[in-house]
């Protein structure tokens, strides 16, 4: 047997003690904005078949094209670590036939997702997300709510500086008048021929080219938001007039272009201010084909992703996260075998009565345990040993103040 160590594949976020209390905080924050808006949890594999994400999110795309885990399973089925929800999501919602009950369907989910970047700060191969999904209904209100629920999920973390980019892909109509143009302005750019070939399948992809030069040619591009059709343009005003009820600032972003090929109408991104270059902590969008696209009937949708890794660095760059959030209610430092017996037996009553209790274990001299209690955050103290075991009481140690009272054993609920 070798003893090399075993490392973590390269690029995955992990979290442990005392930072996964950060990541817990973050995530519930998140997923509680969804419930309170009455989402539904979906459970889904992490693995799905290749062909959903091909189909889904569409061959243009970066995910798909390079970044995508892909393998063939013993039983010689090509599957894919899924990059995202929205396709699973949808092919769960056509499997099972909600797209038949009433509509609109209204679910949340969390979990990794896997896309082989290149690992740097905030970009990782296995990171966490909170998403939601309404499926059904093409009005401009679940647009906004939709946002809401993304922007109250941030500000239940503490977050403040960051900003909301809007923008809108129009309808059908829209998007075949503005592509039109846009192949014709494309094509008097001298491309390369992986450019090219994005170009013919998604052109708007080059909105999103990162490369200097490249954006300097599309400066001149034609903007989708000039050939918004009046009904799109209404929907587009309707969901800024909503968020403008909301209180929701919004900046409206022509040239954003989300990484996923499904996107139509109503867009968005937040991005934080003091994250740098994946500053992208959420967002989402409208897609009216997918669902159609993948088998089923001809529902739009709406959703996000809200990226749990990002909102917890964005978190720590501003310095909203208290650091007691492990803190428990009671440290119990039994002295000896009858002491323990008695630790075990309260806390057992103590935990079912919805209070977080340690115990001290092993044979740990009592400024061991002091230490430990004190490391743990715990708000009481009480040590046990024979003569409090007789007696029946103990002295209820507040550790914020350092002020001592005595309490029977059987009273310690009310007394912490
Ligand atoms: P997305 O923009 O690809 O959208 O991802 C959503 C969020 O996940 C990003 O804003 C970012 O915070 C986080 N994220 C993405 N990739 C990484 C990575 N490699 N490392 C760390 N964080 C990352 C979607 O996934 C869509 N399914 C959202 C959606 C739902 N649209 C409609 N419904």
């Amino acid at each position: 047997m070798s003893g090399k160590k075993i490392q973590a594949p390269k690029g995955v976020s992990e979290y442990i003690p005392p930072r996964s209390n950060i990541f817990e905080f973050v995530r519930e924050a998140l997923n509680t904005a969804a419930r309170r808006a009455g989402y539904q949890l979906m459970e889904l594999p992490v693995f799905e078949d290749t062909e959903l994400f091909t189909r889904g999110v569409g061959a243009s795309t970066d995910v798909v094209s390079k970044e995508m885990y892909t393998f063939t399973d013993r039983g010689d089925r090509s599957i894919t670590l899924r990059p995202e929800g929205t396709a699973g999501v949808m092919r769960s919602v056509i499997e099972h036939g909600l797209d038949r009950g009433q509509l609109p369907i209204k679910v949340w989910y969390a979990g990794a997702f896997f896309r082989a970047e290149r690992p740097q700060a905030g970009r990782y191969r296995q990171f966490y997300q909170v998403g939601i999904e309404a499926i059904g209904l093409n009005d401009p209100a679940i647009d906004a709510e939709v946002i809401a629920i993304a922007d109250a999920g941030f500000r239940a973390i503490g977050l403040t500086q960051f900003r909301l980019d809007l923008t809108s892909l129009g309808d059908a109509q829209t998007r075949a008048a503005h592509r039109v143009d846009l192949v014709k302005f494309i094509q008097t750019l001298d491309l390369d021929e992986a450019t090219s070939a994005r170009a013919l399948i998604n052109p708007l992809r080059l909105f999103d080219d990162k490369r200097e030069e490249m954006k300097k040619a599309m400066l001149n591009a034609p903007l989708l938001m000039d050939y918004l059709t009046p009904a799109a343009r209404e929907d587009f005003e309707n969901v800024k007039s909503y968020l403008d009820a909301m209180g929701i600032a919004y900046v409206v972003n022509p040239r954003m272009v989300r990484g996923l090929d499904y996107y139509t109408g109503t867009t968005f991104e937040f991005v934080h201010e003091l994250l740098g270059a994946q500053s992208g902590i959420g967002g989402g969008g409208r897609y009216d084909g997918l669902m159609q696209e993948l088998g089923g009937q001809a529902l739009s949708g709406i959703g996000f992703g809200l990226g749990i890794d990002r909102a917890v660095l964005a978190a720590e760059a501003e310095g909203v996260i208290s650091s007691d959030l492990a803190i428990s209610d009671l440290f119990i430092i039994p002295l000896g075998d009858l002491a323990m017996n008695t630790a075990l037996v309260t806390a057992q009553l103590l935990r079912n009565a919805g209070k977080t209790v340690h115990i001290s274990f092993g044979d740990r001299a009592l400024k061991g345990a002091m230490k430990a209690a004190d490391k743990s955050g715990a708000r009481y103290v009480v040590v046990l040993g024979d003569a409090e075991i007789a007696s029946g009481n103990v002295e209820l140690k507040h550790m914020n103040t350092g002020t001592t009272s005595s309490v029977r054993i059987d009273s310690l609920l009310e007394a912490i």
